[in-house]
């Protein structure tokens, strides 16, 4: 599905890039849909000064794969179903038939001609009345709202943050009821999904006898509901988890909220964005850190018996709980001295936006300042003469009294954007390693080579051979 999407959008953007080249070069071709949306958003954009309005091209994308399915699929839907009523009811096919040829005779349809399709006409109607091919409209509501004439069914979704996940939906049940609708009961975290589910894979099972009853098999829930509790009812879904990416996306509507428009907050390509850059600095960083400690350990065993006598001793043979973690001192400073030689990120660097005086310097916008942290943690002047040895216990007694104060340990970054997962990153290593070691003993492999590379987070290039001894 990926691969699909991908060559959609590699293949829609060619056609936009040339047909931008073309407009900006003045030849504008509004004659079809991407011409005028193209036109119209190059004009918007012009207008406004900043591309800030007016749509990104992902957004162009993102219209033109809606128009394909919103027209394709539906139209196609509509005449699938069209052809299977005119072959069980041959009557109105030969009512139709009759329609065409009297308009057209054997030349081919002209738009003129189309309007006069009576019959063809009415069988569309009664078509989409009984196979509707958009089975729902939606609408979610962002703010209490009067209804005039109730709709067919509300739907209440369930944000699954923090103490939205009850306290906010049985608010909002006990607000609906005693307007007089009446509902299904919120069900914690899934509302009614899993029950939709259950019945749609259940009516899936089968096909159904040739009548155009079809609502129970098509929405076999809602068709229950309307059913048991009435035409206007309300009922539940959930559409979001409280993981980090509903965060964002709530922080973010709340944003776009509060300033009344959406040149605030993030764009959808700004979130996949923050996404991506979640998984790969959360998860290589972290994920090489571990490996470079378990060679580190691998090779030098007694800091791994003082590490594993550490956890056995605030552990037991229980499993780690935050409280006990932060008691690993041990580890720490193994994790700190793994930090400092092996740090996954080599560089930190920051783009000057206007001339920046540093120290004795004077630096020019557009100036790149690359920090390389891991010469920095290298550097025998800073660390003196034992800067190559593996030794956590320089970090003893904590971090600034080996850097004297000076910023030259730096495996996190510094100042604002110092790295925000720190903290996490190191409870996460502490879970994992007290784990191994409660269980494992380790040593190196002889077929261990030693080579450490950066690609871009520093990791071993031929791999981290460990023989593992269970306990
Ligand atoms: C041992 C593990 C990790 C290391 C060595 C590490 C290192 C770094 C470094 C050097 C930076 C750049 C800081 C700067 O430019 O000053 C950074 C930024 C960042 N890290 Fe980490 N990181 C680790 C784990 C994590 C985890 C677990 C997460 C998320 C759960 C995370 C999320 C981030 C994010 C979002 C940024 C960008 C912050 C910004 O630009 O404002 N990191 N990390």
């Amino acid at each position: 599905m990926k691969e699909i999407d991908q060559q959609v959008r590699d293949s829609i953007k060619s056609i936009i890039n040339k047909r931008v080249v073309a407009m900006k070069a003045g030849e504008t071709s509004h004659d079809d849909l991407l011409g005028i949306l193209l036109d119209s958003n190059y004009k918007e954009i012009k207008e406004c000064g900043n591309n800030k309005f007016g749509l990104s091209i992902d957004e162009v994308i993102e219209e033109c794969k809606l128009f394909y399915f919103a027209g394709q699929e539906t139209t196609g839907n509509m005449l699938v179903w069209t052809m299977i009523l005119l072959g069980q009811h041959l009557e109105w096919q030969t009512r139709a038939r009759q329609e065409v040829l009297h308009i057209f005779r054997d030349k081919k349809p002209d738009i003129d001609g189309l309007s006069h399709l009576k019959v063809i006409n009415t069988i569309f109607n009664e078509v989409l009345r009984l196979y509707s091919p958009a089975v729902l409209l939606r609408r979610q509501i962002h703010e209490e709202t009067k209804l005039g004439v109730v709709a067919i069914f509300l739907f209440y979704i369930i944000w699954r943050i923090s103490n939205w996940l009850w306290i906010e939906p049985k608010r909002i049940e006990k607000f609906l009821k005693d307007q007089g609708l009446k509902g299904t009961s919120y069900r914690f975290m899934y509302g009614d999904l899993k029950e939709m589910v259950r019945m749609m894979n259940e009516a899936k099972s089968k096909p159904m006898n040739l009548t155009h009853d079809i609502a129970f098999r098509v929405s076999p829930f809602f068709h229950k509901s309307l059913n048991t509790l009435g035409k206007s009812c309300f009922t539940w879904m959930e559409t979001s988890h409280d993981d980090l990416l509903d965060i964002l996306l709530d922080s973010n509507y709340k944003e776009i909220k509060e300033h009344g428009n959406c040149n605030f907050g993030l764009s959808i390509d700004e979130v996949i964005e923050e996404c991506k850059l979640f998984y790969f600095a959360g998860q290589e960083t972290t994920g090489n850190m571990l490996v470079w400690t378990m060679i580190l350990l691998g090779l030098y065993s007694e800091w791994q018996t003082r590490a594993r006598q550490e956890v056995l001793h605030v552990f037991g043979d229980k499993n780690p709980d935050i409280d006990g973690l932060s008691h690993l001192k041990v580890i720490s400073i193994i994790f700190r001295e793994v930090l400092r030689l092996y740090s996954p990120a080599i560089l930190l660097r920051r783009l000057i936006h206007e001339k920046t005086k540093l120290g004795n310097l004077t630096l020019p916008a557009g100036t790149l300042v690359q920090i390389n942290t891991f010469i920095l943690h290298h550097d025998k002047d800073m660390w003196g003469e034992d800067v190559n040895e593996f030794k956590p216990k320089r970090f003893s007694k904590g971090v600034s009294r080996v850097t004297k104060g000076k910023a030259t340990y730096l495996p996190f970054g510094g100042g604002p954007r110092i790295c925000i997962g720190k903290n996490f990153a190191i409870l996460e290593a502490k879970m994992a390693l007290a784990m191994i070691l409660q269980y494992f003993s380790f040593e190196l492999s002889p077929s261990y080579s030693h080579a450490p590379h950066a690609m871009p987070t520093l990791q071993p290039q031929l791999g981290a051979h460990l023989i593992m001894h269970k306990i």
